[in-house]
Order: C-alpha cells, then sequence, then structure tokens
C-alpha cells in the first residue's frame, strides 16, 4: 500500500519507526506492505515512486532536521501538487492543527480525497471545522476518511463509542480530552509546582501542541469534543458552538482546597443533545474519569447499559502512530484487493 506522508514531526517519525520495526508482522498478520512514496515537512519534501529508504529518511530528519536532506529532487510546486499528482492508496495527513481556517490540513484532505486517495488524519482542525462536508466528500468520492487519533492519542475513545455500543444509544458523555492540561494539573497538585513550571515540562515531553495556547485555553479538548458529539452524536456543530474556558485562571491555592475536599481539578468537556461545553471542574477523586499525567478518561452513559469508562494514554508520538496504524489496517481490510497482489 503506498503512503503519502504528509507532516513529519514527532508522530509522523513514530509512525515510521513502527512501520520499520513491525514490517514483517504487518504483512503477515494483516497483509499489509506499507511503502511510504512520498513524505513532507515544513521544509520540503522526499520522494520515491518504489518506496523510501525509511532509515535514510530518519536519519535525514534527525540530523538535518528536514526530509528535505534526503535527496535534491523538486518535481512538484507545492504540497498539495505532490498529493494529487503522486500515485498512491493513502495520504496521512499529520500537519500542525489550525483551529482558525483548518489549514492547510483541509486543502491536502481534499485534494488526496479528489483523487481517490484514502485519507488518515490526526489533524484536529479539519475535523472540528468542516467535519460535515469532509465525510461528505470522502463518500462522494468513494474513499474512507479515517480519524480514529484525533481523539484520545491511542486510546480507541471514537471506535469504543461507535462500535463498541452499537444498537444502544449514547445519551450524553463527559471526560478528559486533552493530555497536556491534565498533565499541567496532576502535575501542580503531586509536586506542587507553578503552572508555567508545569507547562514547561509538558512541552519538553512532547505532549503540548504546535502552540501550547490550543490546549491550555481549552480549543484542543473543544476541537475533540466538537468531532466526537459530530460523529457518536450525530450533532451538527463546530468548535464555535462550545462554551470554553481554559485552564489559566486554576492556581495552586485551588488546587489545594480541591485536594482538601477529596477533589480534584480537572478540564471537563460535557456533550448531551443540547450542551457542549470545556472548563475546568472539581471532580471527586474516586470519580472514574479523575486520571492523572497525560491520561485521557470519557464517560459514556447510554440508554440501555448504563455508563461506562474508557481511560488510556491521550498524548505522545507512538500513542498516536498506533491509532494511524489502526486505521491503516482498517482501509487495508475495506479495499478488496487480494492479500498477495497488495503492493
Ligand atoms: N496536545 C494534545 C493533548 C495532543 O495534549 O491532548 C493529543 O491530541
Amino acid at each position: 500500500m503506498r503512503i503519502v506522508l504528509v507532516g513529519f514531526g514527532v508522530v509522523g517519525q513514530s509512525f515510521v519507526k513502527i512501520l520499520l520495526s513491525k514490517s514483517a508482522e504487518l504483512y503477515s498478520t494483516f497483509g499489509l506492505n506499507p511503502r511510504v512514496v512520498a513524505c513532507v515537512d515544513s521544509d520540503g519534501m522526499a520522494v520515491s515512486p518504489g518506496g523510501l529508504d525509511l532509515g535514510r529518511l530518519l536519519e535525514a530528519k534527525r540530523t538535518k532536521k528536514s526530509v528535505s536532506a534526503y535527496h535534491d529532487k523538486r518535481d512538484y510546486l507545492n504540497t498539495t501538487d505532490l498529493i494529487e499528482n503522486t500515485e498512491a492508496e493513502v495520504m496521512i495527513e499529520l500537519t500542525p492543527t489550525n483551529l482558525e481556517n483548518g489549514e492547510p490540513g483541509i486543502s491536502h484532505i481534499v485534494s488526496a480525497m479528489k483523487t481517490k486517495k484514502h485519507v488518515i488524519t490526526v489533524n484536529k482542525g479539519p475535523m472540528a471545522l468542516a467535519f460535515s462536508s469532509l465525510i461528505e466528500l470522502s463518500n462522494y468520492n468513494n474513499v474512507r476518511l479515517a480519524f480514529s487519533g484525533t481523539v484520545g492519542g491511542g486510546t480507541p475513545i471514537l471506535e469504543f463509542a461507535k462500535k463498541c455500543l452499537r444498537g444502544d444509544r449514547i445519551l450524553s458523555f463527559r471526560g478528559i480530552l486533552n493530555g497536556t492540561t491534565n498533565y499541567i494539573l496532576s502535575k501542580m497538585e503531586e509536586d506542587e509546582i507553578t503552572f508555567q513550571e508545569a507547562l514547561a515540562d509538558a512541552k519538553q515531553k512532547g505532549y503540548a501542541e504546535a502552540s501550547p495556547r490550543l490546549d491550555i485555553e481549552g480549543y484542543d479538548a473543544a476541537a475533540k469534543l466538537v468531532i466526537m458529539a459530530n460523529w457518536i452524536m450525530s450533532r451538527k456543530v463546530s468548535i464555535a458552538d462550545v462554551t470554553r474556558r481554559g485552564i489559566l485562571d486554576v492556581d495552586l491555592n485551588a488546587i489545594r482546597n480541591a485536594h482538601h475536599d477529596g477533589k480534584a481539578i480537572r478540564l471537563i468537556a460535557y456533550c448531551d443533545n443540547d450542551e457542549l461545553n470545556v472548563m475546568p471542574l472539581e471532580i471527586k477523586r474516586d470519580d472514574p474519569i479523575c486520571v492523572t499525567g497525560t491520561l485521557n478518561a470519557v464517560t459514556f452513559s447510554s440508554e440501555y447499559s448504563g455508563e461506562k469508562t474508557i481511560v488510556g494514554r491521550g498524548a505522545g508520538g507512538l500513542e498516536t502512530a498506533s491509532a494511524i496504524l489502526r486505521d491503516l489496517i482498517e482501509i487495508r481490510d475495506s479495499i478488496s484487493i487480494p492479500f498477495d497482489s497488495m503492493a
């Protein structure tokens, strides 16, 4: 399966590392023989119709900071030109989240789908801002649009709600959808450190968005909430519909007071058929969603089976790369190409 990789930060590099270390298993277990035929980062591109040497690609990125050091090819005008004119089955969109206009992610996704490529995205911007139209475009072009990694990092929150609860109706859900703020709030509580110290730590560990404002002002959680609301509850909402407050006002005193009362402050996202909000709230320490570190946790309330909570790592390169791999395997399963002839 030929792949165009657009964006090569922590998640993209982790994904390539998984491909390198698991290639034999991916083929023997899933009939998957992935070949990355093009890779783009903010400084350039590397292209090889026969498949890039992934070890060399990682080395170019590590030593020269860009995939453009892989070789001197300059055959394409820009990224959309490359996406449209490269023969591939799948485009994976990994550029940084832009919640103002969703670009360049939206253009990349549209270009890929129009040229009949399946799309996997972990970029939340396009799905939070243009969910319905992108789903419609994927249906129109008869290609898959997979976005497991947009919510929950490696934790299959979307799949859990969508697939494991079929036949039951989800009435509402509430939870922690942002790993960085959860890490900051729990670090402040455990280590009695300031907000700025905890944020610096989260940035250094690679959990935060390229612009950490997205995390601490609640935009990232709001984007994930919108994706979940649209996909799981069939709502027709965008990020502007979310009532949002971030964690900038949460100081150590408030955290200590909550702790004293057997509670903790967490950034909680909530959705039902009317409400859609993200805000810091005090929750009981024995509430199943009261998790620490970069964990995400969501409790779904459904008509017949009541409440159930899914908990798992919500951020990190390898974690999010595992969601991409799940999506890729699903796409492989959905393409009716004989196992042995799969390129
Ligand atoms: N910055 C995001 C978070 C990354 O902390 O949850 C995963 O979406």
